[in-house]
């Protein structure tokens, strides 16, 4: 692989898998292309983009003709993370949803057909699957059922990637991941938020009963998994990515509680999410058996790590709940700096 096209590269899984490429294949051009929506942050790639190698541009996956001179210089791969990605807005209006993560994926697919890639890898995630029971777990054969406009758009997409690949052989890889934690994470998402307004001294809002279950999983687990389906899987094929651990949100919302040394009446009981999934759970055998990755990172140690880089990165959240994160860009580069996608005609 020489260069890889990495769209959503600014968000917060996006930057930790720039950051992990980096470090793990440093001789990989990265060519980082992201909207920066209000949840792009180009700070998240600050030291990154200094190195040779790589290059940010800033635009849109459904505008073709941005999109196109990069497909047009020849690309190694594409990893797809660009997404509205926060169930809660899908309920408020789902039209954005529909944009970027179904056009915008129609949009690279097309691309990626007219100019050959080698590998394209859309990153998808549990979801699609829609919710469980008490018992069983969410396996690649299991029927996609999505039941928000979030996930039913992401559903959208896997279908499509599907469908290129079955009928015109593109070279096409879905991974499915469990919810993510870590460094980075934009500060809506239920532990940025929670460990946010914890240090700032304010409750944290548990929706329902608090008795919702997600699969947990460290980021950096999640950006090795999509490494190793990116090199080894066979095209065509589904991966599920999770971190084999089950937790009830209130049981996140405890052990923060504890970690930050808050007592229960920081908690807030409020009304609940319009159809709540209420259990997710990862079978994570195929990719165990097939490509040998597990997750190494456990919830505990990685809670609590997590814990001290916002403690460690208080400027930088800040920044964000203020929306002076909005500013970063142009602070950097000046309005139109870097690339602006329009008028990235040549590949320096
Ligand atoms: P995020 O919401 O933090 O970031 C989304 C990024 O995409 C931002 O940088 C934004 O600027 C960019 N973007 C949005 N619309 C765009 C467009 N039209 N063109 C170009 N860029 C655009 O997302 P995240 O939580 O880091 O998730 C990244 C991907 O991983 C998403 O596809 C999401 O569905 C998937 N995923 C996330 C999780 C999770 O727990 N966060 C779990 C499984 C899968
Ligand atoms: O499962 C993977 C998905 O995980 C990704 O595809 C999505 O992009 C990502 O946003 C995430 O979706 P969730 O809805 O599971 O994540 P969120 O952090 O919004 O919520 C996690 C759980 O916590 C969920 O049961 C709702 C609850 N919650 C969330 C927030 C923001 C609360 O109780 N209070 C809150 O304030």
């Amino acid at each position: 692989m020489r260069t890889i096209l990495i769209t959503g590269a600014a968000d917060f899984i996006g930057s930790n898998f720039v950051r992990m490429m980096r470090e793990k294949r440093p001789d990989v051009r990265i060519v980082a292309f992201d909207a920066l929506t209000y949840a792009g942050n180009l700070e998240n790639l600050a030291g990154v983009s200094e190195v040779s190698g790589f290059q940010f541009v800033r635009g849109d996956i459904c505008d073709a003709e941005a999109l196109r001179p990069w497909f047009e210089g020849g690309l190694d791969a594409v990893v797809n993370f660009a997404a509205e990605s926060r169930v809660d807005r899908s309920i408020l209006g789902a039209q954005e949803f529909v944009r970027t993560n179904v056009v915008g994926v129609q949009i690279l697919l097309d691309l990626a057909r007219q100019f050959p890639v080698k590998r394209f890898l859309q990153v998808s995630t549990d979801e699609v699957y829609g919710s469980l029971g008490p018992t069983g777990k969410f396996m690649e054969t299991t029927p996609i059922a999505p039941s928000s406009p979030y996930s039913a758009s992401k559903a959208a997409a896997d279908l499509l990637v599907h469908s290129y690949h079955h009928t015109f052989g593109l070279p096409t890889l879905i991974t499915r991941c469990s919810n993510n934690y870590g460094p980075y994470q934009f500060s809506e998402k239920l532990i940025p938020l929670f460990v946010t307004n914890l240090l700032a001294g304010q409750k944290v809002p548990v929706y329902g009963d608090g008795m919702n279950v997600r699969d947990w999983i460290h980021v950096r687990d999640h950006c090795e998994a999509i490494l190793v389906v990116l090199e080894k899987a066979s095209l065509g094929s589904v991966y599920n990515i999770g971190g084999d651990c089950e937790v009830p949100n209130i049981e996140i919302t405890r052990q923060l509680l504890r970690l930050l040394g808050r007592d229960g009446s920081f908690i807030q009981y409020v009304k609940d999410r319009p159809g709540h999934d209420r259990r997710y759970a990862m079978d994570i055998s195929r990719i165990e058996r097939d490509l040998g990755w597990r997750p190494r990172i456990a919830f505990e140690q990685g809670l609590s790590d997590t814990v001290e880089w916002y403690k460690r990165n208080e400027d930088w959240w800040t920044r964000i709940k203020t929306g002076d994160y909005l500013h970063y860009y142009d602070r950097q580069y000046g309005v139109g700096g870097v690339v602006e996608a329009a008028a990235a005609g040549s590949r320096s």
